[in-house]
């Protein structure tokens, strides 16, 4: 076999060089003989040329070539090219028509710590193939336009053998599976092990049984009812509101420890982090059964969004995963608090996303460049893109938007699709021009809408005038206006709503919209709901912000206003231009207070003050240089005003949200509890952890010891429950991930490297394990005063463990250098610490292709 060069510097994909693969594959028999250290794979794969001759190249990484023949004759080793990365056998080697390729492999699982292809988790085989780990299994194309249908049979003595599809038969040491459906390798998965099953079934709207598995290791059983009820009622909702059904005879769900993100959608079998299926009321939070049921929502309904219609290449994966998490929160807003999750929709949105947006990796919905695409399974591809479909469904309507997608469904189901296809549904099904609208996917930044009132008392009439604008981001420094579409409604002096919620569609640069006929100055309530994913500037005062967070009647801009004063506070005490907390905004509260008991989950959230990046963040965006230590003591110092201004009607509530029935995970009690654990946090300030340590002695749930816990953090009174609870959780994965995350959030900012460095060296932390890992450094990273503090403690900690992770698990650590990103906004000290570790880790040898793509975009 000749070698050929091999070139370091890796050379970037780009969307412009799209070519559709020059070979259909219509079938691929897999036969796999597991062993955790040689594993032996045997592909036959049906292929043939689609016009004309042409080379045939296959991806493969990490595979020891042991023998391959064409229609059945041993090759010339001769014949083929082989490198690091690919396969290739010549056109002229090749016959005009049908031919079958079969190779045979070995790979190696037991080595295999960048968890991507096949690998060991906890003694048990499992698989990662998207999106390009496919190739670590065998030499395949490995790209999403290829779909082929699979044949595996599992040759093992694991007693449970799984793969995707329908099974086929079993026997001793041996299982075989068909998947009907034609598909793309990254959905291809494998799993063998000692598991056992919680089981159930689904009948579907056309009288189907599917039998229904989620597969845990042994014990684990009894902590899988809230995932399998999810489930279920995934199943009937994906029916009811989209009229799609499940298409094979059994639904399987793994849950694995080792994982490297949330969950896989694996055709019929989807393979699971363990902490987002396993849950009982003593080891899991009010917030990770929310959790485990919106991912088991998200990868059920990619059977249809993504199996049966995949993306045609990676620069698509919005396709799949916009829409998906868009149906993910739709489905979470049925069958919980619409408000509420919408209101957490956008937290999170804003925290990460348009974090990403204002920074150095900011990038388009629909990349059109990348080096490694693990890179981009980021909050713009996934949340932003799920925004951009709100906005979609928006503009037409309800109506209009299910004609779309019933459209999308007939015109692409088995087909490998593009955004350009799923625009082009809406302008058929809805008859509207989307090319200005397209640029939601073609341009990346968060525009900022701006907006001035005008008040003509004369003639009754309230104009108010929009300017967009979106700013530079790297490699795109012009950007054209944006179709906006604002939801909102005006309010009279006494609350009223005089002008009820309308839609108004902006398109231009500046644009105005006029209401006639109004008797009084009305105060308006713009991007209800949050319309569109903008960063809306209001020309206001605190005055108005106070009336509209004791009025509106939208409840996502009635959270919004009392978020906006709040912000607006605590932007001012951080730089030192206010003395003392608001005190419109301290009064604010008392309303809420007396009102709390009629939507407790809701009182809970407004009672969330700004965290401490999104006033660093906000701090920024008005142009000012954000001081970490300054930020964290006004947002200490506004809390504990809040508390002792209101004290007694905290402490009360605290006492009246407080459950005595047995815990349910339901949107109901659950705000119950959110509501006591906001007041608690407020009166932490002011009872130096009396409560928090009442709480911890009796909480009957992990929701409640772990908020007592981070309130004894705080007050510097945790040593016993922090030993207690290391003690009664030792045995507990997921648990002790709680323990040292916890402690990581709210270790005193002066402290947060040291304490990270003593939990580092502590033999619990199996830094292997990614959600060990990411439970110490995503704590670290979150501590917003800590992480950034001016000694550069906590970037040197955060950078020497990237570096040993990288040799580990490159996409782990690529994932979570994102802590940099926000780098470029702090003084000059702080941006040249941290530039000095990226350019440390930039220059460790033999860093990881992912990382390396981070740390040279961080740095541009
Ligand atoms: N496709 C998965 C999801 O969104 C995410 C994922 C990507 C998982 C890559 C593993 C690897 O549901
Ligand atoms: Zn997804």
């Amino acid at each position: 076999m000749s070698d050929a060069p091999h070139s370091d510097v890796p050379q970037p994909t780009l969307l412009a060089d799209y070519r559709p693969y020059p070979f259909t594959l219509d079938h691929v028999s897999l036969t796999f003989r597991l062993a955790p250290k040689g594993t032996r794979v045997c592909a036959k794969l049906s292929l043939a040329p689609k016009d004309g001759p042409a080379d045939l190249v296959l991806d493969g990484e990490d595979l020891r070539l042991i023998s391959i023949a064409l229609d059945g004759t041993a090759l010339d080793p001769a014949t083929l090219t082989l490198t690091d990365r690919q396969l290739t056998l010549p056109a002229a080697a090749l016959p005009a028509g049908p031919f079958t390729l079969e190779t045979e492999v070995e790979i190696d699982p037991e080595a295999n710590t960048a968890l991507e292809g096949l690998y060991l988790s906890g003694g048990m085989f499992c698989t990662q193939c998207e999106a390009e780990g496919f190739r670590h299994i065998t030499y395949y194309p490995d790209r999403p336009d290829v779909m082929a249908r699979f044949d595996v049979r599992i040759e093992s003595d694991m007693p449970v053998l799984l793969s995707n599809g329908n099974p086929v038969a079993q026997g001793a040491g041996w299982a075989e599976w068909r998947d009907p459906w034609p598909k793309p390798a990254y959905l291809f998965a494998l799993v063998a092990g000692n598991l056992v099953a919680l089981r159930d079934d689904f009948i579907t709207a056309s009288g189907r049984t599917v039998d229904l598995a989620i597969w845990v290791r042994p014990g684990d059983e009894d902590r899988c009812a809230y995932a399998m009820d999810a489930l279920k009622r995934s199943m009937a909702w994906d029916e009811s509101t989209y009229g799609r059904e499940y298409d094979l005879d059994v639904f399987n769900i793994v849950a694995v420890d080792d994982f490297n993100m949330g969950a896989m959608e694996n055709k019929g079998l989807n393979i699971f982090n363990a902490k987002l299926v396993l849950a009982s009321p003593e080891t899991a939070t009010d917030t990770d059964y929310e959790r485990i049921e919106s991912v088991i929502a998200h990868e059920y309904f990619h059977n249809w969004t993504g199996n049966r219609i995949t993306c045609r290449d990676w620069f698509q994966l919005c396709l799949k995963e916009g829409l998906t998490v868009f149906r993910d929160q739709q489905f979470s807003a049925d069958e919980r608090s619409a408000a509420v999750r919408r209101i957490e929709d956008v937290l999170a949105l804003r925290a990460r996303q348009f974090r990403e947006d204002a920074g150095p990796l900011a990038h388009p919905v629909r990349p059109e460049s990348y080096v490694e695409i693990n890179n981009f399974y980021t909050a713009t591809v996934y949340e932003k893109g799920a925004e951009v479909i709100g906005m979609l469904r928006r503009l037409v309507g309800p109506e209009g938007y299910r004609r779309a997608l019933d459209l999308y469904f007939d015109r692409h189901d088995g087909q490998a699709a593009t955004i350009e296809d799923w625009l082009k549904v809406f302008e058929d099904a809805c008859d509207r021009d989307l090319t200005q609208f397209k640029r939601w996917y073609t341009e990346a930044g968060t525009p900022r809408l701006h907006v001035t009132e005008d008040w003509d008392a004369e003639a009754g009439r309230f104009t108010l005038e929009f300017t967009q604008e979106t700013a530079a981001t790297p490699g795109q420094p012009v950007k054209g206006a944006r179709v906006i579409p604002v939801e909102l409604g005006l309010l009279g002096p006494n609350g009223d709503e005089v002008q009820p919620s309308t839609l108004i569609e902006i398109t231009e640069p500046r644009q105005s919209a006029v209401f006639e006929g109004l008797s009084a100055r009305p105060v308006p309530s713009i991007l209800r709901g949050f319309s569109a994913p903008v960063i809306l500037e209001r020309e206001t005062t605190q005055a108005a912000r106070a009336f509209l967070f004791a009025h509106d009647t939208d409840p996502f801009n009635r959270w919004e206003a009392g978020r906006n004063l709040a912000r607006t506070a605590l932007m001012a005490l951080a730089r030192g231009a206010a003395t003392a907390p608001d005190p419109e905004l301290i009064a604010a509260y008392g309303p809420l207070l007396r009102d709390a008991e009629t939507d407790p989950a809701f009182a809970a959230l407004c009672l969330r003050l700004p965290g401490e990046d999104e006033i660093a963040a906000a701090l920024h965006g008005a142009g000012h240089t954000p001081d970490p230590a300054e930020i964290h003591a006004a947002r200490a110092r506004l809390a504990r005003a809040i508390a002792q201004a209101h004290e007694e009607a905290l402490a009360a509530l605290y006492i009246r949200m407080k459950d005595d029935g047995p815990y349910s995970p339901d949107a109901g009690p659950a705000g119950r509890r959110a509501l006591r654990l906001a007041c608690l946090g407020l009166l932490n300030r002011l009872d130096n952890g009396a409560r928090a340590q009442a709480l911890f002695a009796e909480a009957g749930n992990m929701t409640e010891s772990l908020s007592a816990l981070a309130c004894l953090i705080e007050t510097n009174k945790a040593a016993g429950a922090l030993a207690e609870f290391r003690d009664r959780w030792a045995g507990e994965r997921l648990v002790m991930d709680k323990w040292f995350l916890v402690q990581m959030l709210h270790a005193a900012p002066d402290r947060a490297a040291q304490e990270a460095a003593h939990l580092a060296a502590l033999p619990e932390f199996d830094w292997k394990n990614p959600n060990r890992f990411r439970s110490l450094m995503g704590g670290l990273s979150a501590n917003h005063a800590g992480f950034h503090h001016a000694s550069g403690a906590g970037y040197r900690f955060y950078a020497d463990w990237l570096i040993r992770m990288d040799a580990m698990n490159p996409q782990i650590t690529a994932r979570m250098s994102t802590a940099f990103e926000t780098w470029p906004r702090y003084d000059a000290g702080r941006q040249a610490l941290a530039r000095a570790e990226l350019q440390r880790i930039a220059a460790t040898e033999g860093l990881s292709r992912d990382t390396g793509e981070m740390v040279a975009r961080l740095l541009a």
